[in-house]
């Protein structure tokens, strides 16, 4: 019988303070109405001095944990993506171990900018559906405003702070269907955080070339959904839900209707929570499932795109 990977709870956490576009109107020469009809965000949450990536990571992970009534102490694996890790290292994830209190589990963190998440959940379903481990937690955490140049309003008004994350589990019952994961160094200049081990020199926040970024988003996230799809000879009318990276609303809208998806079947909260990067997906995800608009047995599309540049889906029968 075949083995699937399925989600068995969801966990999310915002940080209290909110920042509305008002509140960066008084601190840049932007405006509400410039950021709102580029972008689709309205406000985003951003966390009190000194919290760590491990703590918001935390949070979300108990509220998975006990969403899904499982012990941490039987998890085989904690993966945490993030590209704003608590320290260069030890790794987010064994931080995370730490504070959940449990031992002698696998625990590491993966880069893939925003893709961060889809890249842990595809690389998870790999272990799971081969018999090597029973069950994962996986979050997407991020303090996005640590590496934000609170003086460039390029990209000041894009992102915000957050987590999510998802306890799976080996099961008999469709879960994870596929996963699709891509990147192209190529572009690793247009979307990056230059500075880092052996340069201090370098700028240590985000730069970004976002017109080319927004044409290659487009390009390379339609391809990734044509390719689930195809791989499993499914039309679009068959998806149920699709749970996309939040980065800029207009970004998801031309993404659903390539894919011929009616907006009241995406799942959107870049208004709300702006672009949270790799905890972006996992926060929505939570929130529609919390709120009753995803349901067992439904069939949901994840797909996401970041610095790196990377990109990827995972489609799946939650
Ligand atoms: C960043 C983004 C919203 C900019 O929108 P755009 O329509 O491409 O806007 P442009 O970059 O062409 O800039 C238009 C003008 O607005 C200005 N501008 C840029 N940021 C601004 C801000 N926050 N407020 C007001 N004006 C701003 C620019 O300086 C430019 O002015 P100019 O015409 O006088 O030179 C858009 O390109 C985008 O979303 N790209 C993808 C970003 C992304 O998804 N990043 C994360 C990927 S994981």
């Amino acid at each position: 019988m075949r083995s699937y990977t399925r989600i068995v709870g969801t966990g999310a956490y915002l940080p209290e303070k909110v920042l509305t576009n008002q509140d960066l109107e008084a601190m840049l020469d932007t405006s509400d109405e410039w950021i709102r009809e580029r972008t689709g965000i309205r406000e985003r949450h951003i966390v009190a001095e000194g919290e760590r990536c491990s703590r918001l990571a935390e949070v979300a992970s108990r509220r998975a944990l006990a969403a899904a009534d499982i012990d941490p102490a039987t998890l085989d694996f904690i993966v945490v993506a993030t590209t704003t890790p608590d320290q260069v290292f030890p790794s987010t994830a064994c931080f995370l171990q730490r504070r959940l209190g449990i031992r002698d589990c696998c625990a590491f963190d993966i880069v893939a900018g925003c893709t961060g998440f889809v890249y842990a959940l595809g690389m998870i379903d790999q272990f799971i559906r081969t018999g090597g481990i029973k069950r994962a937690l996986i979050v997407g955490a991020e303090i996005l405003s640590y590496i934000v140049d609170w003086q460039d309003r390029d990209t000041a008004v894009l992102f915000g702070d957050g987590a999510g994350a998802v306890v799976v589990e080996v099961g008999s019952e469709p879960g994870i269907l596929s996963s699709h994961l891509h990147a192209e160094g190529a572009y690793t200049d247009i979307l990056q955080v230059p500075g880092g081990v052996g340069d201090r020199t370098r700028n240590s926040y985000i730069e970004m070339r976002g017109n080319e970024l927004f044409k290659v988003a487009v390009t390379s996230l339609s391809d990734v959904v044509e390719e689930t799809l195809k791989a499993n000879g499914m039309q679009k009318s068959e998806l149920d839900w699709l749970v996309p990276h939040q980065a800029n609303f207009r970004i998801i809208q031309a993404v659903a209707r390539r894919l011929k998806v009616p907006l009241d079947r995406v799942i959107i909260t870049v208004g709300e929570h702006a672009n949270t990067s790799s905890a972006s997906i996992p926060l929505a995800f939570d929130l529609a499932i919390r709120d009753g608009r995803i349901r067992r047995g439904q069939t949901v599309l994840m797909e996401a795109f970041g610095g790196g540049i990377t990109w990827g889906s995972v489609l799946l029968v939650y």
